[in-house]
């Protein structure tokens, strides 16, 4: 009996097998390296569920709601009217009418739509499908410029070391995937000409990445992302690898090139494939469901929480600069992980490095900056080379420690303004009648954390948010605050600001890849030079890529509503159903050239675009030594 039973438990078993496929999941599940389309197979096999779709476009435009720029990016204003021009709002509508195969391919819409805002303050990121693997080729690519000032693509003279030192155990596929005698030979192709990237022109992929990539409202800045780059990161010097070789989604497979590699006459072929490696977020998963169940619903930190009861989604880099690339060891007492100085040979320059500030205090950070920069003048130095190669959220108030005073006052911070709908207003009344409910001044519309336009602290009765500045932006009524005071000086400032600046703002450059916002209130106001290195000559590189004021998130904003028990408002986005997240500039920074405006449309050309050589290219020192020669004559 039993064992017919087994028989027949196993007969059903198997034609369920037969009649049923292979759950694409299962194939990926518990493995770190994969082929692209196997991840594809996975991620694509969900179709659409009618309500998570509806209620991720509630979550985002109600989200939107609280974002200062929606309006102006329907149509930026010049000189970036080409590159933002985004009816995000209008777009959500779309994406709700129109029927897609999968989740996956849902997800993809939300994403580009967002990404198209070119601000990367502002996107859209479901933890289902960004990031959970990466998708991978060995060989990061460099801009070039030789002699006679020709530019060209190259495979980046470090590559082969980077891809051995971040993925020695894929390394071998990559090998084995080259034709006949390069065949394990992958180490001669560092340096080699990039001739053509899948049978056409470099720039056309560079290009049609700069189309997609998002985050920066300039189009040289997203052209550079294409290619390798470093940055100072905590842990010392590290190499980003740029966004042809590591991608977020698995929609490649392959990369073909045709090279030019140095000692041989005629351009070779390559095909190479990419890779997916499984992220560090990523939670293991056997089949369908658990993938489902462990990265795609929404987790204890994705919504709001009322605090009386108590998050641009980009891959933290992991791979180091190669020795042979690295400055030599930073002066002692080199300020806290964020920043590290340097005195070059000539022993007048000083450099500081700035890292990412987000493990240190902001008061940490300003201690440290300071003591380092009067030990560099100390030590001789009589001019400075500022290096914020990286992607970083600004602190505009440290530029008093560069430039002149005089320059920065009243202050380097910048006047912001939030937007005031009838939700936003209504948070605030709710804490004006009951400051009790946040004590902690844990929320964003507490009065008491803002500052009036003669910088002096609102009470917490005030309305902070009145009276109301109504503007018509693209034909659309909008609503913002009064003008907010900045928040740097005198209070916001713990060390006083040095009666002079430390380095004569003239005696300064900074050298950026555009993609970092805290030089705009140094350069603005006290006259410093920008460096802006590597990129293509006949495009205008802008030394600032995102700027906004202040960002935040949903499950911020969700918090907000819920501390305040408006959670019923019709403007307030539902809890989200998904493990994903939009982020929002919450305040929007004035310029301080044009105090009118907003400082995100306004023009931050660099005044010089650094070419790379063999030499130069992700060396941190050899670019420092090329722009003290290129800046200061003396
Ligand atoms: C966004 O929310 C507003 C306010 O509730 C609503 O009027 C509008 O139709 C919504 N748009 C979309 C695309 O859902
Ligand atoms: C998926 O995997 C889990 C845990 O490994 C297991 O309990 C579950 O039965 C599997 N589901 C299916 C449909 O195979
Ligand atoms: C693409 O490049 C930009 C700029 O460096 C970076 O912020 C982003 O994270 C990159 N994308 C991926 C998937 O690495
Ligand atoms: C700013 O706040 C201070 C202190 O409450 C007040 O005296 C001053 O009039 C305010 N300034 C403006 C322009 O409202």
């Amino acid at each position: 009996m039993s064992s017919i039973k087994v028989l027949l438990a196993f007969a059903l078993g198997a034609s369920n097998a037969l009649a049923q496929p292979a759950d694409p999941c299962a194939k990926i599940g518990g493995q770190k390296w994969i082929a692209p389309a196997d991840l594809r197979a996975c991620f694509t096999s969900f179709p659409v569920d009618p309500v998570i779709k509806e209620n991720i476009i509630e979550v985002i435009n109600k989200t939107l709601g609280f974002h200062t720029s929606t309006n102006y990016q329907i149509q930026a204003p010049h000189p970036f009217d080409r590159d933002v021009r985004e009816d995000v709002l209008a777009d959500l509508s779309r994406i709700r009418r129109r029927s897609r195969k999968s989740d996956c391919d849902l997800h993809i819409d939300f994403s580009r739509t967002l990404k198209r805002l070119n601000d990367g303050h502002c996107t859209w990121t479901n933890n289902c499908y960004d990031s959970l693997f990466l998708n991978y080729l060995p060989i990061p690519l460099v801009l070039l410029t030789d002699a006679r000032g020709t530019q060209s693509v190259h495979i980046a003279p470090a590559a082969f070391d980077v891809s051995t030192a971040d993925f020695p155990n894929q390394i071998q596929v990559w090998q084995d995937a080259l034709p006949g005698n390069l065949k394990g030979k992958l180490s001669t192709l560092s340096g080699a000409n990039v001739l053509q990237i899948n049978n056409e022109d470099p720039f056309v992929a560079v290009n049609a990445n700069a189309a997609i990539t998002g985050s920066y409202q300039s189009f040289g800045t997203r052209q550079n992302s294409f290619f390798s780059s470093y940055q100072s990161a905590p842990t010392g010097w590290m190499y980003i690898i740029g966004n042809f070789t590591q991608q977020a989604l698995p929609l490649h497979d392959n990369a073909e090139l045709t090279l030019q590699v140095s000692g041989s006459i005629k351009p070779i072929r390559i095909k190479l494939p990419f890779r997916a490696r499984n992220g560090p977020n990523t939670v293991a998963f056997t089949n369908s469901t658990t993938f489902r169940q462990n990265n795609c619903v929404a987790r204890p930190t994705t919504n709001g929480i009322d605090i009386n009861s108590l998050m641009d989604h980009a891959p933290i880099p992991n791979v180091d600069l190669p020795l042979t690339l690295q400055p030599p060891s930073s002066l002692p007492g080199s300020g806290g992980t964020a920043a590290r100085f340097y005195l070059l040979k000539d022993r007048v320059t000083g450099v500081l490095a700035l890292g990412s500030f987000l493990d240190v205090s902001y008061e940490a950070l300003l201690e440290s900056l300071y003591t380092g920069l009067v030990d560099l003048k100390e030590r001789g130095a009589k001019r400075l080379v500022i290096d914020v190669l990286l992607d970083m959220p600004g602190f505009v108030c440290i530029a008093h420690l560069v430039g002149a005073k005089a320059t920065t006052v009243p202050q380097a911070g910048l006047y912001t303004t939030a937007r005031a709908g009838p939700l936003d207003q209504e948070i605030v009344s709710v804490l004006n009648r009951d400051p009790s409910i946040d004590s902690t001044l844990s929320l964003f519309y507490n009065p008491l954390a803002w500052r009036n336009i003669t910088n002096e602290f609102f009470d917490a009765d005030d309305h902070w948010l009145r009276p109301v500045v109504r503007k018509v932006i693209n034909g659309r009524q909008d609503a913002f605050s009064p003008r907010l005071g900045q928040e740097c000086q005198p209070q916001g400032f713990l060390i006083p600001p040095p009666e002079e600046g430390l380095f004569d703002a003239k005696q300064s450059v900074i050298v950026s890849n555009g993609r970092c916002h805290l030089q705009i209130s140094i350069t603005e106001n006290g006259g410093t030079r920008n460096v802006v290195v590597g990129g293509k000559k006949d495009v205008k590189q802008h030394f600032c890529g995102v700027i906004g004021g202040q960002s935040t998130n949903f499950r911020q904003m969700d918090t907000e509503v819920k501390s305040t028990g408006l959670k019923d408002h019709s403007l307030a986005p539902p809890d989200l159903l998904v493990n994903g997240g939009q982020g929002i500039t919450w305040r929007l920074g004035f310029g301080i050239k044009n105090p009118a405006e907003p400082a995100e449309w306004q023009d931050h050309t660099a005044t010089i675009n650094l070419p790379l050589t063999v030499q130069t290219s992700n060396n941190p020192q050899a670019i420092w030594e090329e722009v003290v020669k290129r800046v200061f004559t003396v």
